[in-house]
């Protein structure tokens, strides 16, 4: 037997204000994003925004639906999007934000093992590492440098990859 350990390396900021210019803006259009969220059901808005390397910015929202699983969370409305209208685009960094009128969020809101999972694919296939950013309004900002380090033990068989 033999006892390994993970360790990851990230930066913690007291507030979005602490950031460079860079990161405060992809934050903002986190905070945009909130705006479109169609989140009746749960009342808990999550934005997303991502930047390409080719500078642009991608939003994404969570959307919600009656019949509850078949809505989707801000990180993968955003990715997907980007899979669909990019699929070339390497993806430099996301940050990602949530708002509920029904409690004040204290801490950053860091993204669930699904959205993970989809992180983790768009990570590889690109071969680059993706910042992401979990950002709390009026409050504390996590830097993740990568999302290899958020979730190490993704679900990976490259013998169930389509040959292209
Ligand atoms: N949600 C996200 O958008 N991202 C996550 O990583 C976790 C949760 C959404 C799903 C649902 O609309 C609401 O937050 C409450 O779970």
């Amino acid at each position: 037997m033999k006892l390994l350990n993970l360790n990851i390396t990230f930066e913690q900021y007291t507030g979005v204000e602490e950031l460079s210019g860079q990161d405060l803006a992809l934050c903002q259009n986190a905070e945009t994003a909130l705006a479109s969220s169609y989140s009746p059901y749960s009342k808990f808005r999550v934005g997303t925004a991502i930047r390409l390397a080719s500078g642009e910015i991608i939003l994404g929202s969570n959307q919600e639906n009656l019949a509850y699983p078949s809505g989707l969370c801000a990180e993968r409305v955003a990715l997907f999007s980007i899979g669909s209208a990019y699929p070339n685009a390497v993806i430099e960094s996301m940050a990602i934000t949530a708002q509920t009128d029904a409690f004040e969020i204290l801490k950053p809101v860091t993204s669930c093992g699904g959205c993970l999972q989809v992180m983790a694919e768009f990570e590889r296939k690109q071969g680059s590492p993706i910042e992401v950013i979990f950002y709390c309004l009026n409050g504390e900002v996590l830097k993740v440098p990568s999302v290899q380090s958020l979730l190490p033990f993704s679900f990976v068989e490259d013998r169930l990859a389509a040959k292209a």
